[in-house]
């Protein structure tokens, strides 16, 4: 985006935020200040990271290293010790989702079922386990562990079944090696097996897409969540292009494309379970982000508690480190102020496309009347339609809402995530 054109998106987006969330909160995350706690915790999901990856993609933003065995026993021991810390720190919490994600999870199957068996111990877990995993670590006998872990939910990063586009993403791996994992997986007795695809990708056209996705259905996945490759600056990608602002794929390529995947999940018998995700048939819907409370562990991982963000450091030696010696592995806390914590769960219905209209008030409070002043607006402008209790988001009202959050997020998590990976503990990063 030229420079004018970051400018004014970064005025349009402060001034939403400012008219929506109210001047009184601060968009910074700064050190905990000493002697802070987290508040107590009744129900929450449970977030995991695991930082190994055999191979770097060139695009991902995630916080990864080179895999090598000798950490996986380090860095278990640490994740331990910070579900302890958690555990003494907000109580005996019901966990109602544990996500698995990475990195590749599967890299590290002993460890991460030590970690699983000491939140058994330490909270009360009532909810499904969901795990991530990459085509080339997937063999006959991982189905097993997964079993034995009692994972129940399963995402393949496939991304494409075309050679030249897997060689452009740099994932490493022939199409059959990820057609030989999905078919692995699929069909053996997890509850949802998700196949992520990406589109807009240079070179790759709807039909190429829609051809994934026939593929990915045909191997047996219960869902597809279709993402469209964003370029974070600091990526190996990003600092090759120079790029000062996350880069979004070209807006009429990606629309084309949103409309030939949303227009092939319809008539195969894909319902839209988010923004990017279809599902078929009975499986439970399979995602990652949209839960309103997290605790988060491993190097990197965010916490959404009851009266703020938290996020820990990204560097994995510093979090170990701070983890053995007893100290908490949180590098950054933003607090919320006024109803920053019900917009926050607003913008997650978005994301789901479905917005539960009897919610409102328990979660907005005195900023209720306000968001549904939007949302009728929203229905005037055929972005949606009330079903019942629900307003569910149009195709349009999914591509056009979910354009605009991507502005209104992806550069803060960009200058959150430069910032936590140049410094282990910053003293703090306006966002
Ligand atoms: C956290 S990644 C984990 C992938 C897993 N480790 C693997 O290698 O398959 C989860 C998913 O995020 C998506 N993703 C990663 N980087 C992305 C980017 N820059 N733009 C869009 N989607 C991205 C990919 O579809 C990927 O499968």
């Amino acid at each position: 985006m030229s420079s004018p054109g970051r400018w004014l998106v970064s005025i349009l987006t402060r001034t939403v935020r400012r008219y929506l969330v109210g001047p009184e909160q601060r968009w910074v995350f700064e050190r905990p200040v000493q002697g802070w706690t987290p508040p107590q915790v009744e129900r929450t999901s449970l977030y995991l990271h695991v930082p190994f990856c055999r191979n770097a993609c060139p695009y991902c933003p995630y916080t990864k290293v080179p895999y090598r065995e000798s950490l996986v026993e380090p860095y278990t021991r640490a994740a331990i010790a910070e579900v302890d810390h958690w555990a003494n720190a907000v109580g005996p919490a019901e966990v109602t989702s544990i996500y698995i994600g990475g990195g590749t999870p599967t890299l590290a199957l002993e460890g991460v079922a030590r970690v699983l068996r000491r939140v058994r111990e330490r909270f009360r877990l009532t909810g499904d386990i969901c795990i991530e995993t990459n085509p080339a670590d997937v063999e006959a006998e991982t189905v097993q562990r997964l079993h034995d872990m009692d994972v129940r939910l399963v995402s393949l990063g496939v991304e494409s079944f075309r050679a030249e586009h897997l060689v452009l993403l740099g994932r490493g791996y022939q199409p059959l090696v990820a057609a030989r994992a999905l078919s692995l997986l699929a069909g053996k007795g997890f509850a949802s097996v998700n196949a992520d695809l990406m589109f807009a990708l240079p070179g790759q056209s709807a039909v190429d897409v829609t051809a994934d996705m026939a593929r990915a259905a045909q191997l047996g996945a219960d869902q597809l969540t279709t993402y469209p490759l964003f370029t974070f600056p600091y990526t190996s990608v990003g600092e090759y292009l120079r790029l000062k602002t996350v880069r979004m794929p070209d807006l009429r390529i990606r629309r084309a494309h949103y409309q030939a995947i949303s227009t092939w999940c319809a008539e195969h018998g894909f319902e839209r379970v988010s923004v990017w995700g279809f599902k078929r048939g009975q499986a439970p819907r399979y995602s990652s982000v949209t839960r309103d409370g997290y605790l988060g562990i491993g190097p990197g991982a965010g916490s959404h508690l009851s009266d703020g963000f938290v996020l820990n450091t990204f560097d994995l030696d510093s979090w170990m480190r701070a983890l053995y010696e007893g100290r908490t592995g949180i590098a950054l806390r933003m607090p919320f102020a006024g109803q920053m914590s019900g917009w926050w769960w607003l913008y997650w219905r978005f994301y789901d496309t479905r917005i539960p209209l009897d919610d409102l008030e328990a979660a907005l409070g005195r900023d209720a009347p306000k968001a549904r002043r939007w949302l009728k607006a929203m229905g005037q402008a055929g972005l949606a339609v009330q079903n019942g209790s629900y307003l569910h988001l149009t195709e349009s009202g999914a591509f056009w809402l979910h354009l605009a959050q991507n502005y209104f997020a992806l550069n803060y998590v960009n200058t959150l995530w430069t910032r936590a990976r140049l410094e282990a503990w910053p003293q703090a990063v306006a966002i």
